[in-house]
């Protein structure tokens, strides 16, 4: 079924995990696809294996220049824009009254500043299409991640402007929706954490179900980019086998 044909898709941190399972769904249900990340050679493949119409292109969403002129080369490329998938994401483990504070302020500038950026050079070009936004949060947006104070507060913030988003531009036909992966097999998951931790703590994270891969959050993301989401808006969907239900 292609639920994503004649649609024109941007997907933020698309080199690995979660962003290069949501660039290859949305291009095998049709989408064109402009892929970005910080790592250019993985970006250009993940775009040539998305199939002849995609496009990939080295963006730091945290640099406002470059969120501009990576929307502009997206409109260049494929003449509109229906649907952006900010996927981008860091995380920096420490005990919070250790976390350097470069580090919180990179986590904020990526996770958050970056979706905001990304959103706002979208913005006027999916209105023009009734388009829709699918950010990127995290299970540590609803609750506490022990030594992830920086990557919790950057997460919440992706909450509180995919529902100000949705509710602002509802009306004018764009739907904003997050979701909130837990537990997922990616890159990601491997970040070191400090040595000292209490591992009751660690077990809380630890899901009902086994971990999946990126694609069981890749197949949300297409589900909400298609018509089949079309009266959903200002969700947040956890996809986290149970976790915190
Ligand atoms: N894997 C999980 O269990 C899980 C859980 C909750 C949330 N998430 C979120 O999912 C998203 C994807 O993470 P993942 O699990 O696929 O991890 P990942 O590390 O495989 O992917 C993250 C991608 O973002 C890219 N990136 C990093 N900084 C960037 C920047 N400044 N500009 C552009 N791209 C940048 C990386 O190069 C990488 O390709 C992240 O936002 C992450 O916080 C993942």
């Amino acid at each position: 079924m292609k639920r994503l044909a004649d649609r024109a898709a941007i997907v933020t941190g698309a080199a690995s995990g979660i962003g290069r399972a949501t660039a290859l769904r949305l291009a095998d249900e049709g989408a064109t696809v402009l892929c970005l990340d910080v790592q250019a050679d993985a970006v250009a493949e993940v775009a040539n294996d998305c199939g002849t119409r995609a496009r990939s292109r080295v963006c730091d969403v945290s640099d406002p220049g470059a969120c501009r002129e990576a929307v502009a080369s997206a409109l260049e490329a494929f003449g509109r824009l229906d649907v952006l998938c900010n996927v981008a994401g860091i995380l920096r483990f420490a005990h919070t009254h250790e976390l350097a504070l470069a580090d919180w302020r990179r986590m904020l500038d990526v996770n958050l500043t970056g979706t905001f950026l990304m959103c706002q050079a979208a913005l006027p070009h999916l209105l023009e299409r009734q388009g829709c936004i699918i950010n990127t949060a995290s299970t540590s947006a609803l609750a506490g991640l022990p030594w992830g104070a920086g990557y919790g507060a950057s997460k919440a913030g992706i909450l509180g402007l995919t529902s100000a988003l949705a509710v602002e531009y509802g009306k004018r036909g764009l739907r904003a929706n997050a979701v909130c992966p837990g537990s997922i097999k990616t890159p990601i998951t491997k970040t070191p954490m400090p040595a000292d931790i209490d591992p009751s703590l660690v077990q809380r994270l630890m899901p009902l179900d086994t971990p999946r891969g990126p694609e069981a959050v890749a197949g949300v993301v297409a589900m909400l980019a298609s018509s089949d989401g079309a009266h959903i808006n200002g969700e947040h969907i956890r996809i986290d086998g149970g976790t915190l239900a």
